[in-house]
């Protein structure tokens, strides 16, 4: 793990028992709890965002043109939904082209990992073991957006390596579901681009975003020309041997992805 590649002046993860770390993962876990997403603007350094860009461009070749609209959520949906609001259009890079790369070190790094864990309140975080899915580059060049959708995981961890300055703003509608309750209602008002609980974010280059995904109602709208934004994001489980399904693997990342577990009852599910 190069150390010049995270801001430790300000997030000092190497440091778990000093008060500063106290401090930050009392803030940080409070407000998470309050809002569902936090933002940790400037957790890379410059450094770090130039040479995460350099990888993803370097590999840009081998991405993936991932375009799908499925969202299990929705498969129960009981209304008509609207036109053009949900599906993907991305490039994707998955952890098979990422191996021997500073993101995938960053992703090991145990200390981001207890940093992770602690302000999700979990004693300890897992790799997600899928040999694609668990550390994944999403690329928006002109044209790409990601629909409404709810993720699979409890959290999500993104690190923000671009600033698009057309489109690619990042809305969400936090904690509008819970694993009872689809609420549809409140739902479709999103949907209908007519609801009040929508935030937007501007996301800043070097910030780290977590965000309790599997009830907050989220989407990146569609990047305009000249602009690209990238989104880093590292799959983190709160029990080991997580992985998906080789059809959702083949969906999301291609036809040409290794192959991987596919065990049934470790398989991620929504
Ligand atoms: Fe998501």
């Amino acid at each position: 793990m190069n150390l010049n590649h995270v801001n430790l002046a300000d997030y000092p993860l190497r440091e778990p028992h000093s008060q500063a770390y106290k401090s930050l993962v009392e803030e940080w876990r409070h407000r998470l709890v309050e809002t569902g997403l936090i933002n940790l603007d400037a957790f890379l350094t410059v450094e770090g965002v130039e040479t995460f860009r350099k990888e993803v461009y370097d590999r840009r070749p081998d991405a993936f043109h991932s375009v799908h609209g499925a969202q299990a959520y929705f498969d129960n949906y009981p209304g008509e939904l609207p036109k053009d609001v949900l599906g993907s259009d991305t490039f994707c890079l998955g952890h098979h082209n990422l191996q021997q790369s500073a993101m995938d070190q960053l992703f090991r790094w145990k200390p981001l990992r207890g940093f992770i864990a602690a302000l999700t309140g979990n004693n300890e975080v897992f790799l997600h073991e899928d040999p694609t899915n668990a550390l994944v580059i999403q690329l928006y060049e002109p044209g790409c957006w990601t629909g409404w959708h709810f993720d699979r995981a409890n959290f999500t961890t993104i690190v923000n390596l671009g600033e698009p300055d057309g489109g690619g703003l990042f809305e969400c509608a936090p904690d509008i579901r819970t694993e009872e309750d689809p609420n549809y209602a409140e739902v479709e008002e999103v949907l209908l681009n007519r609801s009040d609980r929508v935030q937007r974010y501007e996301m800043k280059a070097g910030s780290l975003t977590l965000m309790l995904g599997r009830y907050s109602l989220h989407r990146v709208t569609r990047i305009e020309e000249g602009a690209d934004r990238i989104s880093l994001v590292l799959k983190y489980e709160t029990q080991p041997g997580v992985s998906i399904s080789t059809a959702d693997r083949r969906l999301i990342y291609g036809p040409l992805v290794p192959d991987g577990p596919d065990i049934a009852g470790k398989i991620a599910t929504n």
